[in-house]
């Protein structure tokens, strides 16, 4: 990665397009892969459950905040088919009804990370994004979705939970790690030169490797055939 450059206002203004030139050269982008085992005392979590929907059906209500380039028709489809979950918290009081956090979550399905696909088994919770509203960021909410799809994922039979953030992303980073029971995987890298011209990621096998190791610490399979195209990959979260 370039270096950050830790010069003043002034200077960082004269360093803009040297900045963008040299990421035109060459960029690197880092992302990490997140697993967990479901906890097992999550239900006993108290949450005000009147204020929090599991949802399969207001995927239209959250699509203004999902990234671009998000993989939306196939998330469509998987509501279609009832594989995905949409953890929901809406705003206690006046405002209820009013989404401030939500996460869209997959059983199954495909795991994108930097241009390589995953497809996981039934066995497997996929967090495809989660969202704070910025008015309410810093109380935590992020940790109570975790915590509401842990529980979901329980209640199911589901047993391990995954997920790819940017390391950029600390955040979010700090969010998802929060809980003891999630912790990085494994961490793919994607270089590419001349403005994405040519690109390199780390091997798919690495994670795909580490994720088969943790399925197998829960004495459950990775899934089906895996898939390592290089398609673009979704938004990072
Ligand atoms: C990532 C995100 C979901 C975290 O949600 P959250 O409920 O605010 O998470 P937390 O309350 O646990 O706060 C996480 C960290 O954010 C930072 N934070 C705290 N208050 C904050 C605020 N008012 N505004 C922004 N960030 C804040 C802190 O570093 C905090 O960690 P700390 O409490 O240990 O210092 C939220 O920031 C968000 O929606 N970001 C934009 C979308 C995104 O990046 N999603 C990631 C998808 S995986």
């Amino acid at each position: 990665m370039w270096p950050e450059f830790t010069a003043s206002n002034q200077s960082r203004t004269a360093l803009g397009p040297l900045r963008k030139g040299l990421a035109f050269l060459a960029s690197h982008y880092t992302e990490h892969i997140i697993a967990a085992h479901v906890p097992i005392r999550v239900w006993s979590e108290p949450f005000d459950t009147a204020e929090v929907i599991e949802s399969s059906t207001r995927l239209a209500e959250v699509e203004g905040d999902l990234p671009t380039g998000f993989v939306w028709d196939r998330l469509k489809e998987a509501v279609r088919l009832g594989q995905s979950l949409l953890v929901l918290r809406e705003e206690p009081g006046k405002a209820a009804g009013k989404v401030i956090a939500f996460s869209v979550c997959e059983v199954g399905g495909l795991m994108y990370c930097l241009g390589h696909r995953f497809i996981l088994s039934r066995e497997w919770l996929l967090t495809h994004y989660s969202f704070v509203h910025p008015d309410h960021r810093g109380k935590r909410y992020a940790y109570e979705l975790m915590m509401l799809r842990a529980r979901f994922a329980h209640q199911r039979g589901i047993s391990l939970f995954c997920g790819a953030v940017s390391a950029r992303n600390t955040e979010s980073l700090k969010a998802h790690l929060r809980s003891s029971y999630a912790r990085i995987v494994a961490t793919v890298r994607r270089s590419s030169l001349f403005g994405d011209r040519f690109v390199w990621t780390t091997p798919a096998d690495r994670v795909r490797d580490a994720l088969r190791s943790v399925a197998r610490e829960g004495g459950v399979t990775l899934g089906g055939a895996s898939d390592t195209a290089n398609t673009p990959s979704q938004s990072s979260s």
